[in-house]
């Protein structure tokens, strides 16, 4: 768990602010995240939380299994993380990067991806690739992104927060570099269907949350 991070990435900062002040949309998303942890995370199984943040997701985790292991590339964020899960033995949290996975390959039995590949940009197929290389053979990959019908609600929210917005090309938003991981894009379910099939991954649940998002279960 020691790689250094390969880039730095400073939008911790702006998503715990849509954590304190989510719009129904994103509160609906949550809920949603919640509960489809609750379903697929067996109890006492060992689970990798990519893109942690400030570990919201790994609380949901923890209540199915204490085997948590949270990495993301923001300092920041491994230390809030950190000082939340400190307490917890079996719990862990390092800084890496989604595309260079400190861990041996078949590690883990779930593998959570929540919200971090709408800011991957040119690193989406290799963090996949990598996700589906720790997983174990019949392992889940769970993974939840903006849909392709979220930009309205998208855009509400970078307005409420006034969030540096520098470019709009279609549906992908670019924010100034103070934002750090600085691109947003959307998918559709074609999409994150041939994302997981280049890494030999196959969608065997999903569901729509309102116009927001998918939440899709990728099976190895
Ligand atoms: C929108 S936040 C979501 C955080 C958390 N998964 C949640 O749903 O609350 C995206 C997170 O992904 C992290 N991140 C972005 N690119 C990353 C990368 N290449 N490797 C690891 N973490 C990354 C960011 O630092 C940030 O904490």
């Amino acid at each position: 768990m020691e790689n250094p991070p390969k880039k730095e990435n400073t939008n911790i900062g702006y998503w715990e602010q849509v954590l304190e002040t989510p719009t129904p949309a994103y509160q609906e998303l949550f809920s949603a995240e919640r509960e489809y942890l609750d379903k697929h995370i067996l109890p006492d199984s060992f689970v990798l939380d990519i893109g942690c943040g400030e570990g919201r997701n790994m609380q949901s985790i923890l209540q199915n299994t204490k085997n948590v292991y949270g990495i993301d590339n923001d300092p920041k964020a491994v230390k809030d993380a950190k000082k939340r899960f400190g307490e917890i033995e079996t719990v862990q949290v390092a800084v890496a990067s989604a595309d260079n996975l400190p861990f041996e390959n078949e590690t883990f039995d779930t593998v959570t991806f929540l919200m971090i590949l709408p800011n991957l940009e040119n690193n989406k197929e290799s963090s996949i690739s990598e996700s589906a290389r720790v997983l174990k053979k019949g392992g889940k990959l769970i993974l939840s992104t903006f849909s392709e019908t979220a930009f309205n609600e998208r855009m509400k929210i970078y307005k409420m927060l006034n969030a540096p917005i520098k470019k709009i090309e279609g549906t992908k938003v670019i924010f100034d570099e103070s934002l750090g991981a600085n691109t947003s894009e959307q998918f559709s379910l074609d999409e994150l269907k041939s994302l997981g099939e280049k890494s030999s991954l196959r969608i065997v649940d999903s569901v729509k949350v309102g116009d927001i998002a998918y939440i899709v279960a990728y099976e190895k």
